[in-house]
C-alpha cells in the first residue's frame, strides 16, 4: 500500500535501520524496486526528483505509474517527489496524490531557507504529507562536487525547530552523481547530527558511498539513504551487456527487462546493506 513516509523513518530511526529511497525514471524502477522490497520484506521510497518530472515533461505521467505500482504493492511504499526547488511542482505532487515531498532550498540563504521551508510544511501538513528538506548543500548535481561542506549541528536543530520540517537531508561528506565509490563520510559529524536533530536524517548521494560505509552511516544515525546513480549504472550496464550479446533483438522487452532484473538484484542487495529489513 502507499504510506507516508514518518510510517517507513520512525521506526527504521528507533530500531537503527536504514530506509532505501530510490530514484525513479523509467516505470521499470518503479517495479524492480518493489519487487526487491516484497522480496526482502522492506519497505521503500520511490522518489521522482524534479529533473525526472521534466525530463518526462511533466509530473504526472510517471508519477501516476509510480502511485498505482505502490498502491498495489504487498509491502508499504511511499511515493515521494525528490529536489523540488519549484514551489508550483510541490502543489502538483500534493496534488496528485504523493504522501511526501522534498524542498530544496539548500541553495538559498539560511533565513530564506527556513522561510520556504516553513510555508511547504504549512502547505503538506494541512493534507498530511511528509516534508523532507535540506540544510547544507549536498553537492555534485550541478556536476560541482564539494564533499567538504558540513551541516552544522546547532543550525540544524534551529533549522527544523524553525520550520517544522519531518526529516533533514544534511551535508557528511557524500555528493551526488558520482560513479565511482570513494566518498569519504564524517561519521563523527553523523553521530553529532543524529544525538542533536529530533528528526530522521537523510544521506543524499549514496551511491557514492561504499557498501561498508553505508552500513556504518545507518548505524551510526542515517535513515533515509537516497540511492539514484548507482541504479542506473546498474541498469545500463545490463542493457548494455544484454544488446552486446543480442544484437538482432528489437523487442524492448527482452533488454528492459534485463535492466529490470539486474536492479531488483541489486535493491535487493543494498537493503540488506542498509539493514533495511
Ligand atoms: O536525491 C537523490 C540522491 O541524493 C541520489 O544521489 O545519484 O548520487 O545516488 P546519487
Ligand atoms: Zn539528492
Amino acid at each position: 500500500p502507499l504510506v507516508t513516509t514518518d510510517h517507513l523513518l520512525d521506526p527504521a530511526r528507533a530500531e537503527g535501520r536504514g530506509v532505501g529511497a530510490f530514484n525513479v525514471i523509467q516505470i521499470e524502477h518503479a517495479e524492480a524496486f518493489v519487487a526487491a522490497a516484497t522480496e526482502v520484506g522492506a519497505g521503500v521510497v520511490l522518489q521522482i526528483s524534479q529533473n525526472a518530472a521534466r525530463w518526462h515533461g511533466g509530473l504526472e505521467p510517471v508519477a501516476a505509474a509510480s502511485l498505482a505500482i505502490a498502491r498495489a504493492a504487498e509491502v508499504p511504499v511511499v511515493v515521494h517527489l525528490d529536489h523540488a526547488e519549484d514551489r508550483d511542482l510541490v502543489t502538483e505532487a500534493i496534488e496528485l496524490g504523493f504522501t511526501s515531498v522534498m524542498y530544496d532550498g539548500s541553495a538559498l540563504d539560511y533565513e530564506d531557507n527556513v522561510a520556504a521551508t516553513a510555508e511547504v510544511v504549512a502547505q503538506a501538513r494541512a493534507v498530511g504529507v511528509f516534508v523532507e528538506a535540506e540544510l547544507g548543500k549536498v553537492g555534485g548535481k550541478d556536476g560541482v562536487h564539494a564533499p567538504g561542506v558540513r551541516t552544522d549541528p546547532a543550525e540544524a536543530v534551529e533549522f527544523v525547530d524553525a520550520t517544522g520540517v519531518d526529516a533533514l537531508a544534511v551535508a557528511v561528506g557524500s555528493s551526488h552523481a558520482m560513479t565511482d565509490r570513494t566518498a569519504s563520510l564524517d561519521f563523527a559529524r553523523i553521530a553529532e547530527l543524529r544525538a542533536a536533530v529530533p528528526v530522521p536524517l537523510v544521506l543524499h548521494g549514496s551511491s557514492g558511498v561504499p557498501d561498508a560505509d553505508l552500513t556504518r552511516a545507518v548505524e551510526t544515525g542515517m535513515t533515509k539513504i537516497n540511492v539514484s546513480t548507482h541504479l542506473n549504472n546498474t541498469l545500463t550496464t545490463a542493457l548494455r551487456a544484454y544488446l552486446d550479446e543480442n544484437p538482432t533483438v528489437v523487442d524492448p522487452r527482452k533488454y528492459l527487462g534485463a535492466g529490470r532484473d539486474a536492479m531488483r538484484a541489486e535493491v535487493v542487495r543494498l537493503l540488506g546493506v542498509l539493514r533495511a529489513a
